[in-house]
């Protein structure tokens, strides 16, 4: 049996705490054969949830589990942590776009940055889902100047699966038939879902659907499906949303499949020609806990405007935030 290995949940009373902490009790993150040692934080004000998830998940009887502790400290919660998934963050509200959620959630990411530096493995892989993701992933980087800025990205892979659900229905393919779709930049309503290099079984995605349906019906069906949920819930995503993160984990530390990539936003490190130093979504392939973006994707005049636009939101988001990116 591995040794376990230490994985810190924040927010883990909330919504998407809940759907995701018995999936990686039970494996599905890390593997099978990989014992956890979940390390859940939640404000003080929430502990009393928090004892009632951790009474749950000891009823559920998880071989994998050996060990659960409760926090209300970041220090604590971050103490020699292999892997932290930061979901801890105010969720917004219907007609709320997630950039309004950066006055509030920003010094979260502050703070939490700051005990992963001082705490955590020195190996850590840290994946922000807490809105807005992408620029919260940047202030935690940036407030960690001791870990290296490829142990930190933001979660697109929800926008990644929801593209794939959107072309299965379309095309009356199974999602599995899919591969090598890419969501470009930010977790926003401005993310653009790309086809032009995906493939459906053998054949080119876009051979597939007409263009009318791309730009007119999918693309905006990936950019506002959160949105959509929030309004037929009267919440935020929550089951596909911990589904997403434990995805995103598995294929970042056991590696993407051969033949497809995953969308994964990591700092931009000017590929495509996107600026430097924001943390953008790009096609990537993993291997052991490393990204690398895929290179040489031939990209047109159209997809370009797009890939533009989303980065320039990630350009403004970061100059509101830049008093607190040392
Ligand atoms: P929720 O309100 O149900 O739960 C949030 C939890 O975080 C609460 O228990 C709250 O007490 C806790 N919390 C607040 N501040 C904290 C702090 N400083 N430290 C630790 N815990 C803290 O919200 P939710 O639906 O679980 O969503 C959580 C976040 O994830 C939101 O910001 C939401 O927008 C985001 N989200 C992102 C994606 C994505 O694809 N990137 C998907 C779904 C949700
Ligand atoms: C989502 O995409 O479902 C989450 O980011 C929650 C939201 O605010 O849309």
């Amino acid at each position: 049996m591995k040794a376990p290995v230490r994985v810190a949940v924040t927010g883990a009373a909330g919504q998407v705490g809940y759907s995701l902490v018995f999936s990686i009790a039970a494996g599905d993150m890390l593997g099978g054969d990989q014992p956890v040692i979940l390390q859940l934080l939640d404000i003080p004000d929430a502990l009393p949830v928090l004892e009632g998830v951790a009474m749950e998940l000891e009823d559920a009887a998880f071989p994998l589990l050996a060990g659960v502790t409760l926090h209300d400290s970041a220090e604590a919660a971050f103490d020699s942590v292999h892997y932290a998934l930061l979901v801890g963050a105010k969720p917004r509200g219907p007609g709320m776009e997630r950039g309004d959620l950066l006055e509030d959630n920003a010094a979260i990411f502050v703070a939490q940055g700051q005990a992963l530096d001082a705490v955590a493995d020195r190996d850590v892989r840290v994946l922000v889902v807490g809105n807005p993701a992408n620029t919260n992933a940047l202030i935690a980087q940036r407030n960690a100047p001791h870990l290296a800025a490829h142990q930190f990205s933001a979660m697109t892979r929800l926008d990644h699966n929801r593209a794939l659900a959107q072309l299965a229905r379309q095309t009356g393919e199974g999602v599995a038939r899919i591969r090598r779709l890419t969501i470009w930049g930010n977790h926003s309503a401005t993310l653009y879902a790309d086809l032009d290099h995906a493939q459906v079984g053998d054949r080119a995605a876009t051979e597939l659907v007409t263009a009318d349906w791309r730009r007119a019906t999918f693309e905006p069906a990936v950019q506002q499906r959160g949105g959509a949920v929030i309004k037929a819930r009267g919440k935020s995503s929550a089951g596909s949303a911990a589904r997403a993160i434990v995805s995103h984990m598995h294929d970042w530390v056991l590696g993407t499949p051969p033949e497809d990539w995953a969308s994964m936003s990591v700092l931009s490190d000017g590929s495509y020609g996107i600026a430097e130093g924001i943390y953008y979504s790009f096609p990537c392939r993993c291997t052991a806990g490393r990204h690398e973006i895929v290179q040489g994707l031939e990209i047109n005049e159209a997809s370009l405007k797009r890939l533009k636009a989303t980065e320039q939101e990630l350009l403004d988001e970061r100059s509101v935030v830049a008093h607190l990116l040392p």
